[in-house]
């Protein structure tokens, strides 16, 4: 018998991955699973999960501004981001909480990184402000390939997913190379697979993951 509970404490985990890898839908499962193992995970999504970070998230996310400046872009998420640390991640982990973040700056490496051209330093050196430091235990990456996440994704598209194939290539390949640059810390889910299949592999690969925490 697996004792989540001990597992969870106090920990702070990220699921991220590219849009239509079904990160929202393994979230929404594991959820369910906490609270079946009597844990209730506090759990916030990135941008938004406060008043502020949800107003942040509707400009951040309208297509009416394409024209959005890279830097202008990365400070929003940035923005959104100090905002949750200080409303709900910190006094969450202070609490003890398991907490659940629907993506974080493993995001902004990715898509304002990798795909977008900004330089890592910069977005590390302002992510450090915003987080105050404080990085997730795991983070872990839900990879899919283009093919179907495009099938998964809905015709209404919204700012960022419509940016385009070669531009979510290059996001899949920022989310596979923080990974093998920091496997400690990331695990990486083949995602490609049935939404039950996905779940037991996730289930599987937190159990070895995260061990049970000594009082
Ligand atoms: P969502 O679809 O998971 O709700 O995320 C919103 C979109 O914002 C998604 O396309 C990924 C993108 N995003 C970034 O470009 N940078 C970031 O730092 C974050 C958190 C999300």
């Amino acid at each position: 018998m697996i004792d989540w509970k001990s597992r969870l404490a106090g920990r702070f985990v990220v699921f991220d991955g590219p849009d239509g890898s079904g990160k929202s839908t393994q979230l929404q499962r594991f959820t369910d699973f906490c609270r079946a193992e009597q844990v209730e995970p506090v759990v916030v999504r990135d941008p938004g999960g406060t008043p502020i970070g949800e107003a942040i998230r509707q400009v951040l996310l309208d297509p009416r501004y394409e024209e959005m400046e890279l830097r202008c872009e990365m400070l929003l998420y940035m923005a959104s981001r100090s905002q949750l640390m200080t409303e709900q991640i910190q006094p969450a982990l202070r609490e003890g909480r398991f907490v659940l973040a629907d993506r974080f700056i493993s995001s902004t490496l990715a898509y304002q990184g990798t795909a977008g051209g900004l330089d890592p330093d910069e977005i590390r050196v302002v992510g450090a402000v915003a987080t105050r430091g404080c990085m997730p235990d795991l983070v872990v990456i839900f990879d899919v390939d283009g093919e179907t996440a495009a099938s998964r994704m809905s015709s209404d598209l919204d700012r960022m997913e419509r940016k385009g194939g070669e531009f979510h290539r290059r996001v899949r390949q920022g989310y596979l190379a923080q990974a093998e640059h920091d496997p400690k810390r990331h695990l990486v889910i083949d995602a490609s697979r049935s939404e039950v299949e996905v779940f037991d592999a996730l289930q599987a690969g937190l159990a070895s993951r995260l061990p049970e925490t000594v009082v």
